[in-house]
């Protein structure tokens, strides 16, 4: 996920929904996953997906993972959801079920959508919630929703959206139970990409029969490929890298759940950390690494995740990561220091990194 995904100031439906918000007093106005609406007065209060969403941010942050602070917020004038559309509809519905929820009476819900990404069923589901819809603006393929909070909001609706969890179960992690929820990567089904890489470097251990001590996940979302690992092997220490908070909440509980919490660490960060967090994974102690990289980042950000790993591996350590294109993938590792080969495996390309020994 790019952060500035629906985050741009000059996207033109971050300029709709602040133009409509323009001048509100941003004391009372709750934004639901969006950015920093221009020309607001005074500090909104901004829930975000990402611990980069909080560098610079004007508004008053709320981590999506912090369940109380969100209960309890309100009673706010407005809320606006921006919906971002490829983290699917699910995200969109619960989105707009928090600033539903947290509107005092005749309070403002807001929405800007793409005709083409789902705005229909975002209005149905506006209405479901708060009983009533308008579309009041328009441009560039977007539509601008509005519904106030009269006297109905379904508590239930809003309830179920909120609390929406998906599991994953998948013969690439036998015995494993993962938990889902709307706003992380692949939520409803192990990733075919992971699902790839896991075969190639379930074969890759068994023919060349490692047992190596420090693991590092990057980029573990739910944590499947960290906590293969740390069933795989277990004497290993795994450290797992993650920067979206709901993820990596729950590849946490996804880890205790599969029985490896001990030997698996989550840690919330843009990137691999400077100093280690955890004892069992050490810089320069690394033997394997593992990494799914965020499909859709920026090429620099994807040469800055993959560079992180060189302090980290041991020599002779190998790094797998499993990539659609490989150009900037194996540039990066190679940057990193590694010697990198492809393997072609069904649509994707893994890469296998081997540091010198
Ligand atoms: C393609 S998903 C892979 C998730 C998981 N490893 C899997 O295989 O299902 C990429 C993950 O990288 C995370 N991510 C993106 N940029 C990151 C960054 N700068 N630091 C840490 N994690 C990042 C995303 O939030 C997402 O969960």
């Amino acid at each position: 996920m790019p952060v500035t995904e629906g985050l741009r100031e000059d996207d033109p439906g971050c300029v709709l929904l602040g133009r409509a918000l323009a001048g509100v007093d941003a004391e009372g106005l709750l934004l639901v996953h969006c950015g920093d609406l221009p020309g607001l007065r005074g500090r909104a209060v901004r829930l975000i997906l990402d611990v980069r969403e909080a560098v610079g941010a004007r508004a008053r942050t709320i981590r999506a993972d912090d369940a109380g602070a969100i209960a309890t917020l309100g009673p706010m004038r407005h809320a606006a959801v921006w919906p971002r559309a490829h983290l699917g509809k699910d995200f969109s519905f619960a989105c707009l079920a928090i600033g539903a929820r947290a509107l005092g009476p005749d309070g403002v819900l807001w929405c800007c959508v793409r005709k083409s990404k789902g705005a229909e069923s975002l209005a149905d589901f506006m209405v479901a919630l708060l009983g009533n819809v308008d579309t009041v603006g328009r441009d560039s393929g977007y539509r601008l929703l509005r519904s106030v909070r009269e006297s109905v909001f379904d508590e239930a609706v809003a309830r179920e959206a909120i609390e929406l969890r998906h599991t994953i179960v998948d013969e690439a992690l036998p015995g494993v139970i993962l938990q889902s929820a709307p706003g992380v990567f692949s939520r409803r089904a192990l990733d075919d990409g992971t699902r790839a890489l896991l075969e190639h470097v379930a074969a890759w251990s068994v023919t060349t029969q490692v047992q190596p001590n420090a693991v590092i996940d990057l980029c573990a979302g739910l944590g499947p490929l960290g906590i293969w690992a740390a069933r795989r092997f277990p004497e290993a220490c795994v450290l797992a890298v993650e920067s979206n908070v709901v993820a990596a909440r729950l590849a946490t509980d996804n880890a205790a759940g599969a029985g490896v919490g001990a030997r698996l660490h989550v840690v919330l960060h843009d990137g691999l950390p400077a100093t280690s967090p955890f004892a069992g994974v050490q810089l320069g102690g690394v033997d394997l690494a593992l990494v799914n990289p965020p499909t859709h980042a920026a090429q620099d950000e994807l040469l800055a995740l993959l560079g992180g790993l060189r302090p980290w591996m041991a020599p002779g350590g190998s790094a797998f990561a499993v990539v659609s294109r490989p150009g900037v993938s194996t540039r990066g590792l190679e940057a990193a220091g590694a010697s990198v080969s492809e393997h072609r495996v069904g649509g994707y390309s893994i890469l296998h990194a081997v540091w010198p020994g």
